[in-house]
């Protein structure tokens, strides 16, 4: 019997706590998974920027990586990894780079999901560049913005296709409104969004690979408080159908880590936003939901490193187009498109793993969040966001919410 190593790379940027977890939990769980006739351990690396030859072979066989939507010398050190090594990444490069929000939209519309209705509009003003005047001489129409403001109907919310982190996000009240915030939005392209307004239920959906956690959002609360501590706020079906439409979209998009925001009206759930390139991490966001997302990190890097998982080399959308245009209602499409993600995502072979070598995670977990050293990770992130004068006073709240966590995992 052999020892083999499985290596798995953090790429990161600002992150400060959760790696400080995630790696002190990797060390306590002390791996050694039987795999055939070897002995798999397991080792945790920081991925350093650094030149690189294309040839150069790729130490790791999972990354996560925090870094290279904007860090671009990462990003083409990881495509070339993936294409010459066959490095698995959270998330695909490739499909974060092109599918902005504006591809997310289409193409959850063409599944049937109910995205609400969305327009896009050239921008206000351009960069100068030699081909612009003759181009919008010949081919920009004059539009009437107004008239396309009362076709989709108010409130409506303008923002960026490509948006992020509430950028240029701006809600319209009517057609007024919509003519200034349009003169204020410079070259940006912008989507004009009806409004899900008001809403009976807001939801942040997070995937992990085939795992998943709802959490009862509050987009007007402040920071430390968007995200909601109630556990079982939805009934069984509502958490079932949030669940689907995360792991439909992340299937089809071939994310791996991604949160997908649904408002509630009239009884149905619509996606807004769901293409998040690096999701909300931090303790000082996640608080009570932090060790559930270390948890589901660890078992599907595991899971990922220790079979060799492949990355995928194409999307194939027709799949789920064949289904989108059979004449049946959403529901059932709903539940074909589940069964094509769930085999993407080798979920029974995922469990089955979990089962037999993650056992002792949460008992492991459950000791390690009581520990100094993760307070003084809260303290660390506390300190690089908050003025001093908070220091102790949010270090104190987070690790009691973390502290509730253990409670209630203990009670359920
Ligand atoms: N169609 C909509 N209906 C209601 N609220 C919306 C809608 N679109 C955006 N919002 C509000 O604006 C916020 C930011 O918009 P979102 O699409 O999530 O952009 P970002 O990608 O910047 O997070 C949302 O969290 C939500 O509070
Ligand atoms: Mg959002």
């Amino acid at each position: 019997m052999a020892e083999q190593t499985r290596r798995i790379g953090l790429s990161l940027g600002a992150d400060i706590c959760w790696p400080i977890c995630y790696e002190a939990l990797i060390k306590e769980l002390d791996l050694a998974i039987p795999m055939g006739k070897d002995t798999l351990k397991f080792e945790v690396e920081r991925v350093n920027i650094e030149p690189f030859d294309l040839q150069q072979p790729c130490k790791y066989d999972v990354v996560i990586d925090r870094l290279t939507h904007w860090y671009h010398t990462s990003r083409e050190w990881i495509k070339k990894s993936i294409v010459m090594n066959d490095l698995y990444v959270f998330n695909n490069p490739w499909s974060l780079q092109s599918m902005e929000k504006h591809t997310t939209y289409a193409a959850m519309m063409r599944l049937g999901f109910p995205v609400p209705r969305t327009w896009m509009v050239p921008p206000k003003s351009y960069a100068e560049s030699a081909d612009l005047q003759p181009t919008l001489k010949r081919y920009a129409k004059l539009f009437n913005l107004g008239d396309i403001g009362d076709k989709i109907g108010y409130p409506l919310f303008m923002k960026p296709y490509d948006g992020g982190a509430w950028v240029g996000v701006t809600a319209i009240k009517n057609r007024k409104a919509l003519e200034d915030a349009y003169d204020d939005s410079g070259t940006r392209v912008m989507h004009l969004q009806a409004g899900v307004i008001p809403f009976d239920g807001f939801v942040r959906c997070i995937g992990l690979g085939p795992q998943w956690r709802c959490v009862n959002y509050d987009p007007d609360a402040p920071l430390h408080n968007r995200y909601r501590m109630e556990e079982n706020f939805l009934s069984a079906e509502e958490e079932q159908r949030l669940k689907d439409f995360t792991l439909v979209i992340n299937a089809f998009f071939g994310w791996d880590f991604n949160s997908c925001e649904s408002l509630l009206s009239k009884g149905e759930w619509h996606p807004i936003d769901f293409a998040n390139a690096c999701p909300d991490s931090q303790v000082t966001s996640l608080h009570y939901h932090f060790p559930w997302l270390i948890k589901a990190n660890i078992r599907w890097s595991v899971f990922c490193a220790a079979t060799k998982r492949r990355p995928n080399t194409d999307l194939n959308w027709r799949e789920y187009f064949d289904i989108a245009d059979k004449d049946i209602p959403f529901n059932d499409k709903l539940a074909q498109y589940v069964k094509i993600a769930r085999k993407r995502f080798d979920i029974d072979e995922f469990e089955a793993f979990c089962d037999e070598h993650l056992g002792h995670l949460d008992a492991v977990a459950d000791k390690y969040f009581a520990t100094d050293a993760v307070k003084a990770a809260i303290r660390e992130k506390v300190e690089a966001l908050y003025p001093e004068h908070e220091f102790d006073e949010f270090t104190d709240l987070f690790w009691s919410r973390i502290q509730s966590w253990r409670e209630f995992e203990k009670s359920a």
